[in-house]
């Protein structure tokens, strides 16, 4: 499976990439407005720090202006991936991005009925947002199975990638159920590594070796 981080802050980007398990990145208009400067100078930035896919959105709400927006989106870097919300105008904008090889990420997807069309509509990733569904009593990671086996049914390309994560779980979740990748918060990332017994093992040991150390 390979893991995204869902932020458009640099730092905590760098900091992730350290670790070397980052496959890519995703950003929103949500994301880059909580970050100061100008967005696409923060997105050369990232761009520059992973080599795998960063998305970045498209806020026109016609396809005309969506493919015009991504062409100058990935004007910034050949790892931009056009990310385009789940509307008919978003399906035809990423059938054209898609003719001209622009990798696309399509957004806001709440069904498996939607999810089917991006497909078919030639995305490169199709992006569930499991928490939010949850927070609404859905079954967000019902949707990440009824996807997975969508996209396995008719031998689809498109990559399901589980988006708007809220636990670590959710992590292990998807991953069992075959999805390819999963965007993930800063916070939940460095959870993912953590677990109170490796911790208490670790100290355990260390303390062991502490006797070792005085026999001499
Ligand atoms: O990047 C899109 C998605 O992951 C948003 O998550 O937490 O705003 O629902 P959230």
């Amino acid at each position: 499976m390979k893991f995204f981080i869902d932020t458009a802050n640099v730092e905590e980007i760098r900091e992730a990439a350290e670790v070397g398990l980052l496959d890519g990145v995703t950003t929103n208009p949500s994301l880059l407005a909580k970050e100061p400067g100008d967005p696409t100078a923060i997105l050369r930035e990232i761009t520059k720090l992973v080599a795998g896919p960063v998305s970045a959105e498209v806020t026109a709400l016609d396809h005309a202006g969506m493919v015009e927006q991504g062409r100058e989106l990935r004007s910034i870097a050949d790892n931009i991936v056009v990310k385009v919300p789940m509307t008919l105008e978003g399906l035809k904008a990423i059938r054209l991005l898609s003719r001209e090889d622009v990798p696309t990420n399509c957004t806001l997807i709440f069904n498996a009925t939607q999810a089917l069309m991006a497909a078919k509509a030639g995305a490169t990733f199709a992006s569930p947002f499991i928490g939010r569904l949850d927070d609404i009593s859905a079954d967000g990671m019902g949707l990440i199975a009824q996807c997975c086996t969508i996209y396995r049914n008719y031998g689809l390309a498109t990559e399901v990638l589980v988006a708007s994560i809220r636990l670590p779980q959710q992590v292990t979740q998807a991953a069992l159920l075959g999805a390819q990748v999963a965007t993930i918060p800063p916070k939940v990332l460095r959870q993912l590594a953590d677990h109170p017994l490796t911790d208490a093992g670790l100290q355990k040991f260390l303390a062991d070796w502490e006797q070792v150390k005085n026999r001499a």
